[in-house]
């Protein structure tokens, strides 16, 4: 298997007449953490998108050479921490853990036994029976690693994962997020346009209207 998870071939998305991603190359080793920089609205989510195979191209292609076809990237190989709220409110925090795992076809016992150990690994085992709207930004977001890593990804990218968290806490969440990257060995993308956190990793790529700067 390749060391490139993942390669873009001169990669477009448009909306409209509006080019939210500009005919990008680049690719992405085993092993690399990438922070992706750049003003609101320059393309981050869009190009991320497109990496975790959510988004199709409008023009340009995608592959992922280390991982497989676009229908094996999730829910296991590649998983994804947005930029808001993402726990599904019905569920507790277990249960937002294991879910991924089921659609994946795991049985009850071992999902539960996976997301168990993932809140512990993280420290946060004590949540797993408390409802999201209980918790508060910070652990939400850690919640978000957890159910991530639960599945032990190879590919993990975090769209602005701390967007919406005061310093202190976005520190103490990177950290748990470098930490559990990692612990199962992952690779890491994720934007930000808080300079603080960009220097926290080494492979910076920047962002201006639709097109990537700094790529090696
Ligand atoms: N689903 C969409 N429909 C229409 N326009 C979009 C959509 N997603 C993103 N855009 C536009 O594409 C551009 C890039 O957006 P985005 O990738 O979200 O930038 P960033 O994450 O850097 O803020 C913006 O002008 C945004 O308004
Ligand atoms: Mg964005």
């Amino acid at each position: 298997m390749s060391d490139i998870l993942v390669r873009t071939n001169r990669v477009s998305r448009t909306y409209g007449a509006l080019v939210a991603v500009d005919g990008i190359s680049c690719q992405v080793s085993s092993g690399q953490r990438i922070v992706i920089t750049g003003p609101s609205g320059s393309g981050k989510s869009t190009l991320l998108h497109l990496l975790a195979g959510l988004e199709t191209p409008s023009s340009g292609s995608i592959e992922w050479p280390g991982v497989g076809a676009r229908e094996q990237l999730r829910p296991r190989a590649v998983a994804t921490i947005f930029q808001g709220p993402s726990l599904l409110p019905p569920l507790t925090v277990i249960e937002n853990v294991a879910l991924p795992l089921l659609l994946d076809g795991a049985d009850e016992g071992s999902a539960a036994a996976a997301a168990a150990a993932a809140l512990a690994s993280l420290g946060i085992e004590d949540l797993a029976g408390k409802m999201p709207e209980e918790l508060s930004g910070g652990q939400a977001q850690r919640v978000a690693v957890a159910r991530v890593l639960a599945g032990a990804p190879r590919l993990v990218f975090a769209d602005e994962p701390t967007g919406q968290l005061d310093h202190p806490t976005a520190a103490k969440m990177l950290d748990v997020l470098d930490d559990a990257v990692s612990a199962v060995g992952a690779t890491l993308v994720l934007t930000t346009h808080d300079r603080r956190v960009a220097e926290r990793y080494s492979t910076k790529w920047s962002m201006a209207d639709g097109r990537l700067h700094g790529v090696d």
